[in-house]
């Protein structure tokens, strides 16, 4: 086998013979891949041109046909891009060229078209997607009217002439098979209705190799279809079939990806319902020819690893593609084109409008007046804390409370609710974008005690009965089959019912109108929820029997509601029709016209987040987000015993501090107790800056003197005098530099500062007493000196060794204080200690904390020693409307005993570290890591080039791909190239290993490695 592949090849050497030969051109030649003809990239001075080197046995008339359809294109196509064919010297179209072997092979040349090809594009992003399908329709619509004898031969790779791989299932067992034989059968049982679709010449082979792409990295798109050699007349749908199957390799959800496809293919070429019907198959069926060519190649070329390529990709495609239901990718086609998703969704609404039925008829015994839509959203306040909502107990609590307030109510609702109770792993799905879920409700929920009795609304016939016993599932499940008299088929299902309705009713049975066929269950036989009945209708079973999803996510939606209408199209209860939603547009609208422009949005599209939980923020669609900013939400966003602390608190009574109260003093002794006993008396404040601006009062009552040194790229507080001291404001955006009493020294960052390397921490120091001796030089002297423990807007700089030890030290000397800002890094994040400054083995003498200590609510606080709080209490009272209130007190205090109870400060040392190790593995794959650092749970590292240049796109990229993939980054730093990792004190192994696992995704991606 191996001699007569190298008798056809055809070599990069030979190819150079043959150019400047027949073509009079020279040029670099790159050999490209292939399946028929032996092709070779020219690159001359001035061009770039195509080679193709046909095998011995190519037939001229074939060749022939290809010149005639790009003939056809350069007259005939609006706006695609084709190849153009030249001449050889004696003004032949097709060459000749006689090869060692004394073998004609015939020669074309085409102009080269830049791009890349499909294959070589990462990542294959929705756009580009939707561009390909773009390109496949433009070329479907240029190719109407074209004629050629050729087009008509036999043709393997013809979808429409699939039938041939029947002979060939021997070559294939076990689970190969069956899919093989699956999808054979569903192409049998087309086979009449395919015959008579419309048809037309087609390329046949948009596959990776024959897709050249532009050379943008960030915005990708298709440029041309190449390579007409498989070009056939057979039904025109095959060719957008063909572009799928290629296209859809390699991503995580196979229907997903079709999607733009046909959504773009479509606009360009409108395809009639009757092709969507087929479409699944034809996709499947394009692979089943591919898998059964590589099988019988595999024995005839073992060395033509060409042939074999695509093997293992289309077998994945194939399982995917058999895993989903057949129907539902034929409803998600015609939602991608436009067309009402369920064929029968308008049919059904129309006889719904028409029917008289009460929601009554589904519990005829129970009296009620009203019926109470119940908000169970993602955002509802009235869901609570997720420990509440998860408590079936206190739902029903809820609810049996909602019912003594409101007499004679029905509760109800849920329909197209996003709800945060399915955001879990029983939920997830891995998208093309990273995990969604499925939490959007199909069904209407009736809120309806357990043992309440349930009627058919409707005649029909037991479909299914089951006990659906997973934890949180529908537990006892009816589904009944009904039949409209116009012989519309549809389905209702009954979930969450009591254990004994299982032996109410067989399977088949017919049941009438009004006949009792099952009872509510209670939340230990109805797969652990709160008493209630899920109500939902199907205009298909798709291949499901016993169960029938009861959510889907946001992104698919469309689909699903359009398979499970509105049960209230049967009763028309006002009280339950969808509220309309404000979406994020006009939220966006009214904030750009009534909130200060200077408030920033995060994201080109931003976000709407509604709950926290943990180490995520969920948005309103209800995906959810890791994330690895938030330091606010120290223990956790929404943490059960701060938020109860709070609550609690906020029950009986907010008031100022000038009354007794146990809270402040509690809070007080306990956040003290973390500190060394010099620093003994505290002030609490509201925010970060607040304390700042404190501190600095501080520095300048104890002092008298005004002037303050600060650190590069600091950052402060908001307010003026925090302002002041900022270099990250003042030296930014709209910034007008140092003020007169500010004095600025270097970043000390010992990667890309002004000193590198280690020992590098007394050379930046002495710049500190630089300044002192300038302020000094002036008449005046210094106040204080603010710096952060480890600088975070600077970008995650750790303080070089001894670098606060000599600051401190010339400070002191001169009369001044040292301010330790904690506000980022403070309570237990950096892990080896509880507070940033005791990485340095120095004691400041004012500390500020902001952020971490209230857990997002606002809370800060100063903390002192006690000849500093002396000298400031000079007789003008401190006053503070909030600061030190009993209920900012009760949640400081649950804050601190969390992070001990919790052991989060060993967390942050533990998981802090393993992250830290694995940045530094993927820095050894990804050179454009150039630093990884921090401590604890505060780590960042640097994106640049080999010459330590900062890449600031690179790492707005990133963050940006990684908000696609649902994790939060964000990037800071000097030259905006750090990114910075400082997440919620949970942070567990596992996050960390999520946050790895997607960064080595988006640093493979083109625009990353470029
Ligand atoms: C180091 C540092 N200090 C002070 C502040 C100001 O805190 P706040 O925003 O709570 O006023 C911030 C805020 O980002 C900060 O990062």
């Amino acid at each position: 086998m191996e001699a007569n592949y190298t008798h056809i090849q055809i070599t990069a050497a030979q190819a150079a013979e043959i150019a400047p030969e027949h073509y009079h051109i020279k040029g670099e030649i790159t050999p490209l891949p292939g399946e028929l003809d032996f092709n070779f990239k020219i690159k001359t001075d001035e061009d770039s041109f195509l080679l193709k080197v046909s095998r011995p046995d190519a037939d001229e008339q074939e060749i022939a046909f290809q010149e005639k359809i790009l003939a056809w294109l350069a007259t005939h196509a609006q706006n695609i891009i084709s190849p153009l064919v030249f001449k050889d010297k004696d003004g032949h179209a097709i060459s000749k060229y006689q090869d060692e072997h004394g073998q004609t092979r015939l020669v074309r040349l085409l102009n080269f078209i830049p791009g890349r090809l499909w294959s070589a594009v990462n990542p294959q992003n929705e756009a580009l997607l939707y561009s390909l399908g773009k390109e496949a329709g433009k070329l479907s619509t240029t190719l109407q009217g074209f004629e050629h004898p050729l087009a008509h031969r036999d043709f393997p790779w013809d979808v429409g002439q699939a039938q041939w791989t029947y002979n060939y299932t021997n070559l294939f067992s076990d689970d190969k098979l069956e899919i093989i034989e699956y999808f054979q059968s569903l192409f049998k049982e087309i086979h009449e209705p395919y015959q008579s679709l419309r048809k037309s010449v087609v390329h046949s082979d948009a596959n990776d190799n024959n897709v050249i792409v532009s050379n943008d990295l960030i915005h990708p798109q298709v440029k041309a279809i190449i390579d007409y050699g498989d070009a056939i007349y057979t039904q025109t749908i095959n060719d957008l079939a063909i572009a799928i199957a290629y296209a859809v390799m390699n991503k995580s959800d196979v229907l997903e990806a079709s999607l733009p496809i046909i959504k773009a293919y479509y606009q360009e070429f409108p395809l009639l319902e009757e092709e969507l019907e087929f479409l699944y198959t034809l996709v499947a069926m394009r692979l089943v020819i591919s898998v059964t060519k590589s099988a019988i190649n595999r024995q005839l070329e073992p060395d033509n690893t060409y042939l074999l390529i695509s093997e293992k990709p289309a077998w994945q495609v194939l399982e995917k593609w058999k895993a989903i239901s057949e129907d539902l990718a034929h409803y998600s086609f015609r939602a991608a084109c436009g067309f009402c998703p369920h064929p029968k969704e308008k049919e059904f609404k129309n006889w719904a409008a028409k029917q008289n039925i009460s929601i009554q008829s589904l519990f005829p015994q129970i009296e009620f007046e009203e019926l109470k839509k119940v908000d169970m959203s993602i955002e509802s306040t009235w869901m609570g804390h997720e420990s509440e909502y998860l408590n079936n107990q206190f739902t029903e609590y809820k609810l049996q409370e909602l019912k003594s307030a409101n007499k004679n109510i029905i509760v109800a609702g849920g329909y197209l609710e996003t709800r945060p109770f399915y955001i879990t792993d029983a939920y997830k799905k891995e998208s093309n974008n990273g995990p969604i879920y499925r939490a959007v409700h199909l069904g209407t929920d009736l809120w309806l005690e357990a043992k309440t009795a349930i009627h058919a609304p409707l005649d029909g016939e037991v479909f299914s009965i089951h006990h659906n016993d997973a934890d949180k599932d529908y537990g006892p499940t009816l589904i009944l089959k009904h039949q409209t008299e116009e012989g519309l088929e549809f389905y209702s299902l009954y979930g969450h019912l009591s254990l004994n309705s299982l032996n109410q009713i067989k399977k088949n049975q017919k049941v009438k109108r009004g006949e009792l066929i099952a009872w509510v269950g209670n939340q230990e036989e109805n797969g652990n929820w709160a008493a209630h009945l899920h109500f939902q209708l199907m205009l298909s079973m798709l291949d499901y029997e016993y169960d029938f999803p009861g959510v889907s996510t946001a992104k698919e939606l469309e689909i699903w509601s359009s398979i499970c209408p509105d049960s209230n199209l049967l009763w028309k209860e006002k009280n339950l029709e969808e509220a309309l939603q404000k979406d994020n547009e006009q939220l966006i609208k009214y904030r750009k016209q009534h909130l200060g422009k200077s408030l920033s949005l995060s994201y080109d599209i931003p976000l709407k987040m509604v709950r926290g939980a943990g180490a995520f923020l969920l948005d309103s669609s209800g995906r959810k987000y890791l994330d690895t900013v938030n330091n606010v939400a120290h223990v956790g966003h929404e943490h059960e015993r701060v938020v109860k602390a709070g609550q609690a608190q906020m029950g009986i009574l907010n008031t100022n501090s000038r009354y007794l109260h146990e809270n402040i003093n509690q809070f007080a002794e306990e956040l003290l107790s973390t500190f060394p006993q010099e620093l003994s008396v505290v002030h609490f404040v509201n925010s970060g800056s607040e304390a700042n601006e404190l501190a600095l009062r501080m520095c300048r009552a104890y002092s008298g003197q005004k002037d303050m040194i600060a650190v590069e790229i600091g950052y402060h507080g908001n307010t003026n005098g925090c302002i002041e001291v900022s270099s990250y404001k003042f030296d930014g955006k709209g910034g007008k530099g140092a003020p007169e009493h500010t004095h600025i020294v270097p970043l000390p960052d010992a990667y890309r500062g002004l000193y590198q390397g280690e020992n590098c921490g007394e050379k930046y120091a002495a710049h500190i007493q630089e300044q002192v001796d300038r302020i000094q030089a002036k008449g005046r002297n210094v106040a204080g000196f603010i710096c952060e423990s480890i600088i975070s807007c600077g970008g995650q700089i750790e303080l070089p060794e001894d670098y606060l030890k000599t600051a401190y030290s010339a400070i002191r000397k001169a009369g001044g204080l040292c301010i330790s800002d904690e506000v980022q890094v403070g309570v237990g994040r950096v892990g080896k200690a509880f507070w940033g400054f005791q990485l340095h083995d120095v004691v400041p003498d004012i500390v500020t904390i902001g952020k971490p200590i209230g857990n997002g609510h606002p809370l800060a606080a100063v903390v002192c020693t006690r000849a500093v709080a002396d000298a400031f209490a000079n007789g003008m009272e401190y006053f503070n409307t909030f600061g030190g209130n009993p209920v900012s007190c009760a949640i400081g205090r649950e804050v601190l005993r969390v992070v001990k109870d919790e052991k989060l400060q060993q967390n942050a040392l533990e998981v802090g570290e393993y992250l830290k190790s694995e940045l530094e593995v993927l820095s050894k794959d990804f050179p454009i890591i150039g630093n990884v650092r921090g401590q604890g749970l505060f780590l960042g590292f640097e994106l640049v080039d080999e010459n330590k240049n900062p890449l600031p796109e690179k790492a707005a990229y990133l963050a940006n791909r990684m908000k696609d993939l649902g994790i939060l980054m964000s990037t800071d730093g000097k030259d905006v190239n750090v990114l910075k990792i400082k997440p919620p004190m949970v942070f567990s192994k596992e996050n960390a290993e999520e946050l790895i696992k997607r960064l080595k995704v988006i640093f493979t991606e083109d625009f990353m490695r470029e």
